[in-house]
């Protein structure tokens, strides 16, 4: 059979509609004898019946096997050079209190960005010692918050946020440890990265202007400066762009050596991630030697000692681990017209089926926010019918509301299916809506065959609790 002219190119004709490709699934998937797709040992349907769809089901092992992975990596890469390595997870690609303790529990730090995601690692039990505080735009009371609880570094974002953190460090008789972000003109997006003076973007300082910032950090007695910060993108399967970024602030890092003690570089998050099978990730210990192999190199030959390397890894360690399992309500073939921007030696007409589920953008964004891809299964059964290119629908009054744009299911998909979209443990729930008033997912996590929930599912009741009118109308004292 060959592709349908309306996929994209990247999509093959599948030998089998059926197959989980197990770059994209949790390392635990498989079907079991009745086709099913399980989890961690549980059988999706028998989640979809206890918990209810749309659900979000995380696999427990896969989260903290990445976790000790990625430290590991790191750890090892930089004890080969002399020096040492600090994995925080970026809690903003999902953070709820159960997987906090987990990743603590394997070693990591934490990364929050808000007030909010500071009150989850709190109320964790995380050591605030272990959490660095991000952040553009962080309020006063966020800064108070964080310096008061002894957050273990604050990541100043701008020349304004030195004066905030030191009178709140002031105020409670604290010495501050903040690193100072830097916008190092690389930015880096799947393949591809680009390196120009500066980047047009709302974070960090300009790497020209560090010198002088970290001159005011200086003059602080209740600052105490940890080392310079980048962030070069999302979705990055090559270390060349991390790479250059090193290079441009170790140069910086250099010169400030010669004013006082810089002990950290560090380098971000944004390690990729496979949504789909044209998605090739570079191993983590391969990225891990690159980041050694080049910091080494580069401190040699200024004449420096290796700093700590921290980096911020969030979806390549959540990301893998969780499926998000809907329930199929309508079916449509759409005829579509075709004219040769569709493919080569197109024209007619093809089908797209239009499968409509239980959730959508409100459940996972990312498609209409990023034009992001990913891919789908039949979760309940398997089935010997030809394959057909499929769109996943979401059931929310927007066009755009689509969770998986291509790819093939099996022709006799039908309504009550259930259908499982890979790959969705980063910013699928943190960027989860109320549109249209549904209510956000439940999270269940699974090890070892059992499940369990971490996040329950959103009530009516929730959805109108914060409707005043609701309370007025119900004592009656509205007009
Ligand atoms: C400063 C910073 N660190 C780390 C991350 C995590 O990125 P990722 O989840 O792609 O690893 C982000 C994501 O936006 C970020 O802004």
């Amino acid at each position: 059979m060959t592709a349908s002219p309306l996929a994209p190119g990247w999509l093959a004709h599948p030998a089998d509609a059926n197959a989980l490709v197990s770059a994209v699934w949790p390392a635990s998937a498989e079907r079991d004898d009745d086709g099913a797709i399980r989890i961690a040992g549980a059988a999706l349907p028998q989640l979809a019946a206890e918990f209810g769809t749309p659900l979000y089901v995380m696999d427990e092992v896969d989260v903290r096997t990445r976790a000790t992975t990625v430290r590991t990596a790191f750890d090892a890469a930089f004890a080969a050079v002399g020096s040492s390595a600090a994995v925080y997870y970026a809690g903003k690609a999902f953070l709820c209190t159960t997987v906090a303790r987990w990743v603590v529990e394997e070693g990591l730090h934490i990364d929050v960005a808000s007030g909010g995601e500071l009150a989850v690692a709190r109320a964790a039990g995380v050591d605030p010692a272990l959490l660095g505080f991000h952040g553009n735009n962080k309020s006063l009371a966020e800064i108070d918050l964080a310096v008061g609880l002894g957050v273990g570094a604050i990541v100043l974002d701008s020349v304004v946020e030195i004066d905030r953190v030191s009178a709140a460090a002031e105020r409670h008789g604290r010495v501050q440890p903040v690193r100072l972000r830097i916008n190092s003109g690389v930015h880096a997006s799947t393949h591809e990265y680009l390196a120009t003076a500066r980047e047009d973007q709302k974070f960090g300082i300009p790497l020209a202007d560090a010198a002088a910032a970290v001159a005011v950090i200086r003059s602080h007695p209740s600052l105490r400066f940890l080392g310079l910060h980048s962030h070069i993108g999302s979705q990055i399967f090559e270390s060349a762009g991390f790479a250059e970024a090193a290079r441009r602030l170790l140069a910086v890092h250099a010169e400030l050596l010669t004013g006082g003690e810089v002990p950290e570089l560090n380098l971000g998050g944004g390690f990729g991630i496979a949504y789909t099978s044209a998605d090739e990730v570079t191993p983590i210990d391969e990225i891990a030697a690159d980041f050694a192999r080049v910091v080494s190199a580069e401190c040699t030959s200024l004449g420096i000692p290796v700093p700590v390397v921290a980096i911020e890894p969030g979806r390549a360690i959540i990301g893998p681990s969780t499926v998000t399992l809907y329930e199929v309500g309508t079916i449509k073939d759409v005829v579509v017209s075709m004219t040769t921007k569709d493919g080569p030696n197109v024209d007619g007409t093809d089908v797209r089926k239009y499968v409509s589920v239980d959730g959508g953008m409100s459940d996972n964004i990312r498609p209409a926010l990023y034009g992001a891809d990913y891919t789908v299964r039949l979760a309940n059964r398997t089935s010997d019918a030809d394959p057909a290119l499929v769109r996943i629908a979401g059931k929310h009054c927007e066009s755009g509301d689509i969770v998986v744009h291509a790819d093939y299911l099996p022709g006799d998909v039908t309504p009550g299916d259930l259908v499982a979209v890979p790959a969705t443990g980063a910013y699928c729930w943190a960027l989860s809506s109320n549109y249209n008033y549904l209510g956000r997912p439940a999270v269940v996590a699974v090890r070892d065959g059992v499940a369990r929930l971490i996040v329950r599912r959103e009530t009516e009741d929730d959805l109108l609790r914060r409707d005043v009118g609701v309370e007025a109308l119900m004592n009656g004292t509205t007009q």
